[in-house]
C-alpha cells in the first residue's frame, strides 16, 4: 500500500490526475475503472486540463464505472451516466462508445449485472481503478454486509449512503434506494487500484479500512490485500493515520 499524503483537495486531486495521466500515457489503450461522487470531480477536472493542455489523449481509453442507481434514467441529471459525461467524457477526445456503466433503466437486476460483467469481462479487465470511499467503507456501493459480493449486483443502499446521497436530490424520498455495483472480485481484480480520500470526516474510515481488520463490515478493508494500491488523501482524511 502506498499512502501519498497531500496538503488539500486541489493537491490531492492534481497528484491523483497525475498517477491516471502516467496511466494514459504508458498504456494508451487502457481500461479505467472510474468513480463518481464528490471526491474525484477535481480529479476529472484537472484530466480535462491536460486534455486541454495536449498532455493526454483519451482516443485509445476504454472506461468502466463502478455503479449506477437503478431506475434512474440517463438524462437525469443524478445519473452516474449523466455524471461521467457531465464531469469527464464531454470534455475529452473519449470514444463514447467505450465508456461503460451498468444499465440504470434495466429494471431486471439479474440482466443488468450479466450483462456489466460480460462488458467487463470483454474489456480485457481494468488497468487503472479510481475509487472514493464511503464514510461506512463502502467502494463502489458494496455497502457493509456478512461478505463480499464477487460480481456486480444489485445493492439495497444503506441508511448512512441515502442520507450521504440526499444532498444531491430535491428530497430524501427522491433518493434511489437501490444500485447496480460491481462486485468486490471484479474490484480487485484491477491491476492498480488508486484510492482517493479527502476531508476530516474521512480520517476515521480511512484508518480503520486501512489499518484495522479485514472485513465484509468495512468492504474497503479487503484493499489491504491487493497487491497495488495508492492512497491520495489530503491532511484532513489522514489527520488519524501517519501518511
Ligand atoms: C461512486 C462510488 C462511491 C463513492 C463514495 C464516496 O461511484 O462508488 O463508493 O466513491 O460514496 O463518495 P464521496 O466521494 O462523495 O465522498
Amino acid at each position: 500500500m502506498r499512502i501519498i499524503g497531500t496538503k488539500d483537495y486541489e493537491d490531492m486531486s492534481r497528484k491523483a490526475a497525475n498517477i491516471i495521466s502516467a496511466q494514459i500515457i504508458m498504456k494508451p489503450g487502457c481500461v479505467l475503472g472510474l468513480a463518481t461522487g464528490s471526491t474525484p470531480i477535481g480529479t476529472y477536472q484537472n484530466l480535462v486540463k491536460r486534455y486541454q493542455e495536449g498532455d493526454i489523449d483519451f482516443s485509445g481509453v476504454t472506461t468502466v464505472n463502478l455503479d449506477e442507481y437503478k431506475g434512474i434514467t440517463k438524462e437525469n441529471d443524478q445519473s452516474y451516466y449523466y455524471f461521467m459525461n457531465h464531469n469527464l467524457f464531454s470534455h475529452v477526445n473519449v470514444d463514447t462508445n467505450r465508456t461503460f456503466l451498468p444499465d440504470g433503466t434495466e429494471p431486471d437486476a439479474d440482466k443488468a449485472c450479466e450483462e456489466y460483467n460480460r462488458v467487463i469481462e470483454a474489456t480485457g479487465g481494468v488497468d487503472l481503478q479510481l475509487l472514493g470511499i464511503g464514510h461506512n467503507g463502502h467502494i463502489g456501493f458494496n455497502e457493509p454486509a456478512d461478505v463480499f459480493k464477487k460480481k456486480c449486483h444489485c445493492v439495497e443502499l444503506s441508511e448512512t449512503t441515502i442520507k450521504a446521497n440526499q444532498r444531491f436530490f430535491a428530497s430524501y424520498d427522491d433518493v434511489p434506494k437501490q444500485a447496480y455495483t460491481m462486485g468486490i472480485l471484479t474490484i480487485m481484480q484491477a491491476r492498480k487500484i488508486l484510492v482517493v480520500v479527502s476531508g476530516e470526516d474521512k480520517a476515521a474510515i480511512v484508518k480503520e479500512a486501512f489499518f484495522g481488520p479485514i472485513t465484509p463490515k468495512v468492504q474497503a478493508s479487503v484493499l489491504q490485500l491487493h497487491p497495488d494500491v495508492t492512497i491520495v488523501g489530503d491532511e484532513a482524511a489522514f489527520s488519524l493515520i501517519k501518511a
